[in-house]
């Protein structure tokens, strides 16, 4: 009898089965939609895999326990710390730092006491005692592993018993059950399914650490964001020593929850007050240059806009954006045009937040337009001075959540006037020696900074 193949090539859009891989699906005619899944058993009669019905009242809270990593902005972007059972991909480009972060958090594990376990699929052992020297990581609690077949590590789990395990990386890993290559997207799935399963059922907490690549033969951790509890991108310039891990799904916390850390010699350290080292470097008085409380996540940061608005010598004008909505620059380009007057249609316009961080609330919208018109005045904006608002297309600003909390960091770092929307200072109290501006619309905001 011929063998019976384990797994079938699935269309990625519309779910037609073939044995054998295809370049071009012949019921939908997509291309490159074929994806290499493993089979799944029938169910035996009779056997349910659904649990039975029970009041929400009765369901215990075992499992609101949360590890604690030691390093606050990695347990403060999870939501407060490790939740038993689950499974967090941590993705990030090539270089950016991954291996470091993951291998300083098991040690914060294997320091309270757990027993972590870190399998890594792209370095020996030998290399990750190096780095492990390097950060001075030491623990008689914290394992390694070295291998790519993620079959194999059930077994192990068995005799080692860890209460903490890291995949480095889910694109080396692959199971024997799908013949695709080791990162392709049939295998980076399958593999984290399994994953999944373990995490569930054994309740132990489980990092995936994953690329992010182009498109291609090597699948990115996108395919994964809909499996996995939590998605966490580790990003940042490799130019700049900054990184920032952000919380991009969170099915236990916060989304947009950032950690801040910067890149040392001997490893990742926490930055706990980000605000005062992203205006560290803010030029005196220049032109274009706006501090707006943002908020990311539950936290608020103050960052540096700053916009160059100068006349063009194309045909059509450049509009370079960093860090902002390239999309929302049009927009603000527009309001200002039709509202006040001020034609900005032939100008290049280059905006950027400083810091690297990326801003996508529209309560930036009131800092971009400062700066905008700050620049191309040519007139420089009070140096303590913040502001913060949504600007609509009438020209009006609207008010943002969490104006309080966006005012007092601005009072910590030593700013002493702010404008917002009429709207939010109305349902302000007092809040001690801040000087409080209220505008409702962009010719408010004009005459106020520059009249
Ligand atoms: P790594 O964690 O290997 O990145 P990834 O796993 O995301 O591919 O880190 C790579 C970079 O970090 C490397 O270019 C060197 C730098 N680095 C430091 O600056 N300091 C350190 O202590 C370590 C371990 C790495
Ligand atoms: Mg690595």
């Amino acid at each position: 009898m011929a063998k019976q193949s384990r797994s079938t090539y699935v269309c990625q859009s519309c779910g037609y089965q073939t044995l054998k891989w295809m370049g071009r699906c012949p019921d939908c005619g997509q291309w490159n939609s074929m994806v290499e899944e493993a089979h799944t058993p029938l169910r035996k009669k009779g056997a349910s895999s659904m649990s039975q019905p029970q009041p929400i009242d009765t369901i215990s809270l075992a499992h609101e326990m949360r590890l604690k990593t030691g390093i606050a902005e990695f347990d403060r972007t999870l939501g407060g710390g490790v939740v038993p059972g689950s499974l967090v991909l941590i993705g990030g480009d090539p270089g950016i730092g991954k291996s470091t972060l993951i291998l300083q958090v098991l040690e914060g594990l294997a320091k309270t006491g757990y027993r972590a376990l870190y399998l890594s699929g792209e370095e020996s052992s030998q290399q990750i005692k190096l780095r492990a020297k390097r950060l001075s990581v030491h623990s008689d609690s914290l394992y390694v592993i070295t291998g790519t077949c993620i079959d194999d590590l059930f077994e192990r789990l068995d005799s080692l018993k860890p209460a903490l395990v890291a995949v480095d990386s889910i694109q080396a890993m692959y199971t024997d059950s799908i013949a695709s290559a080791p990162g392709s997207v049939g295998q980076v799935r399958e593999v984290a399914a399994r994953l999944m399963t373990l995490a569930k059922q054994s309740g132990i907490p489980i990092f995936l650490i994953g690329h992010v690549t182009k498109e291609g033969a090597i699948a990115g951790p996108k395919v994964l964001e809909h499996l996995v509890d939590t998605v966490l991108y580790f990003e940042g310039d490799r130019g700049h020593v900054f990184r920032i891990l952000r919380s991009f799904k969170n099915r236990y916390g916060p989304t947009n929850e950032i950690g801040v850390f910067e890149m040392k010699d001997s490893g990742l350290s926490e930055v706990d007050n980000p605000s005062r080292i992203f205006l560290e470097e803010r030029p005196q008085d220049v032109p274009g240059s706006v501090v707006i409380p943002c908020l990311e996540g539950t936290r608020p940061v103050l960052v540096e806009i700053q916009a160059l608005v100068g006349p063009s010598p194309l045909g059509m004008p450049r509009r370079t954006t960093v860090g902002v909505d390239h999309n929302r620059i049009s927009l603000l380009v527009a309001v200002l045009g039709k509202r006040i007057g001020m034609e900005l249609g032939d100008q290049d316009i280059f905006v950027n937040v400083a810091g690297g961080l990326k801003i996508d609330e529209p309560a930036a919208d009131l800092g971009i337009v400062s700066s905008m018109m700050s620049s191309f005045l040519e007139r420089t904006v009070d140096r303590k001075l913040v502001l913060f608002g949504e600007v609509g297309l009438a020209g009006e600003i609207r008010g943002v959540s969490q104006p309080e909390l966006r005012i007092r960091e601005a009072k910590k770092l030593g700013f002493s006037r702010c404008i917002l929307s009429r709207s939010n200072l109305e349902g302000l109290g007092h809040l001690g020696n801040m000087e409080l501006l209220g505008v409702e619309t962009i010719q408010e905001l004009y005459e106020l900074l520059f009249k």
